[in-house]
């Protein structure tokens, strides 16, 4: 069994300078602590996860992650990566000390609520993360993951007489039902129809179909929308465009829910995409990063107008685990330390020199390869000529040590959500190895 990622293109199976590139922190060695046999693991996805992800297994090589700290994550077989993937959730990196230590406590106390008294760690993460949303929005309804946020929003704004939901062309805002209604790709939705009624789709940074939209559906509909859109290819919207999408909203009685749970908790390089704007909604979304990279988390933060059926009736809409002790211990560490450590400054400075970095290491590509290089802060997108190059960079950094993401919405856009705590030796790491994987990707797309 191939050890390394199964493609003949693969030629490099261990990460040069990955190890030693690993910072001092990292004291736990980068060996196996599952004694899993990797064949029998493959076996046991084949026989009892499903057999699309052990083929996908199988062709990164059988690989099993095991252990991370930082921007690290390491194998079983004794290989150190470095994690530029994520899908957006470690900006902390993984198992930030912090959020490791208030989650170990929160275990050793009370991990779990009965969900019949006041819970004080539910309290105090909200009140932290109401700190660093605009004003006036400071209702937060913890939930469990991105989707389940997307799911409360829809709901709050039905309890408000919003049934009609305009969404974006290539937004994603999760995969639960609600949620898939206003997630825009036939391939994960057309197995699944009929779906949400009266859910419309508009172009992406285009105010002018949004207006006739709102216009059709005067005081009935919601706006769910990304400040960038994350799965759908790092889209970035011209300058002032939410501005417009919060002033039609105004004017034809539409609730607007932003979904920064890629977007926001610093990821763009400001606490949330929205404040780049100075643009408030009525309601918020945040997750992935909310979870410092330790516990799921994900939350709906409302203004109170907004959040007031909710305030009203706990139970409109619950569910056993949202808003758990453990969780919220993440979230309140997660906000805590990003405030210590200066988290949103760190990634728009680190965020600007990635991208001007991947920008360089493109440049000898941009005719024939890469069509553009786009980003904000730690979200970054290289979109490149054809679909079949994202795979091949793709597995071309893995084999080389680096992970990154495609796009789901977005087949021909590789993504990269870095976290913010990458030291320069890291850096220096990534740009090389981007460097020849983009060498040895070229190659072999002309050949
Ligand atoms: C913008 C956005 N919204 C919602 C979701 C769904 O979140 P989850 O996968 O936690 O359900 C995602 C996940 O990628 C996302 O990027």
């Amino acid at each position: 069994m191939t050890r390394s990622p199964d493609t003949t293109a693969v030629r490099a199976p261990q990460v040069a300078g990955a190890q030693e590139a690993t910072p001092a922190t990292a004291a736990v060695p980068a060996q196996a602590t599952d004694p899993t046999d990797p064949a029998d693991l493959l076996d046991l996805y084949l026989r009892h996860i499903g057999s699309g992800r052990a083929v996908m297994g199988r062709v990164l090589g059988g690989m099993a992650e095991v252990r991370s700290e930082g921007p690290w994550i390491h194998t079983d077989d004794g290989r150190t990566l470095l994690d530029f993937g994520g899908y957006g959730v470690f900006i902390l990196g993984h198992r930030h000390p912090a959020v490791v230590a208030a989650v170990h406590r929160q275990i050793d106390a009370h991990p779990l609520a009965s969900r019949v008294f006041l819970e004080p760690v539910a309290a105090r993460a909200a009140q932290a993360l109401a700190a660093h949303t605009p004003p006036g929005m400071d209702y937060v309804h913890f939930v469990n993951s991105g989707a389940e946020a997307t799911e409360a929003a829809l709901k709050l704004a039905r309890a408000h007489g919003r049934n009609a939901v305009v969404t974006t062309r290539k937004g994603f805002h999760g995969k639960t039902l609600g949620a898939l209604s206003v997630t825009a790709n036939a391939t994960y939705q057309t197995p699944f129809q009929p779906l949400l009624p009266d859910v419309t789709q508009v172009g992406y940074g285009d105010a002018g179909e949004l207006k006739q939209a709102l216009a059709a559906r005067r005081d009935r509909a919601c706006v769910i929308v990304e400040p960038v859109q994350g799965e759908g290819g790092v889209h970035i919207p011209d300058p002032g465009y939410l501005t417009e999408v919060a002033a039609l909203c105004r004017e034809f009685g539409a609730l607007l829910v932003v979904d920064e749970i890629q977007t926001g908790m610093g990821r763009l390089g400001t606490w949330w995409g929205v404040d780049a704007e100075g643009v408030r909604p009525d309601m918020l979304l945040a997750g992935k990063g909310l979870s410092g990279g330790v516990v799921p988390v994900a939350a709906l933060i409302a203004t109170a107008e907004a959040y007031a059926p909710f305030s009203r009736d706990p139970y409109l809409h619950t569910s056993t685990f949202g808003a758990s002790p453990i969780a919220c211990a993440a979230a309140l560490a997660a906000v805590e330390t990003m405030e210590r450590e200066d988290t949103v400054a760190r990634a728009a400075t680190l965020g600007a020199r990635i991208l001007a970095g991947v920008r360089d290491a493109c440049a000898p590509y941009r005719e024939i390869l890469v069509r553009d290089v786009r980003g904000r802060g730690l979200l970054i997108g290289i979109e490149f000529a054809e679909e079949r190059a994202v795979g091949e960079l793709l597995l071309e950094l893995i084999t080389r040590g680096v992970l990154v993401n495609h796009s789901l919405n977005s087949t021909r856009v590789l993504r990269l959500t870095p976290p913010a705590v990458v030291a320069d030796d890291a850096l220096d790491l990534f740009f090389t190895t981007l460097a020849e994987a983009l060498r040895t990707t070229a190659v072999r797309m002309a050949g």
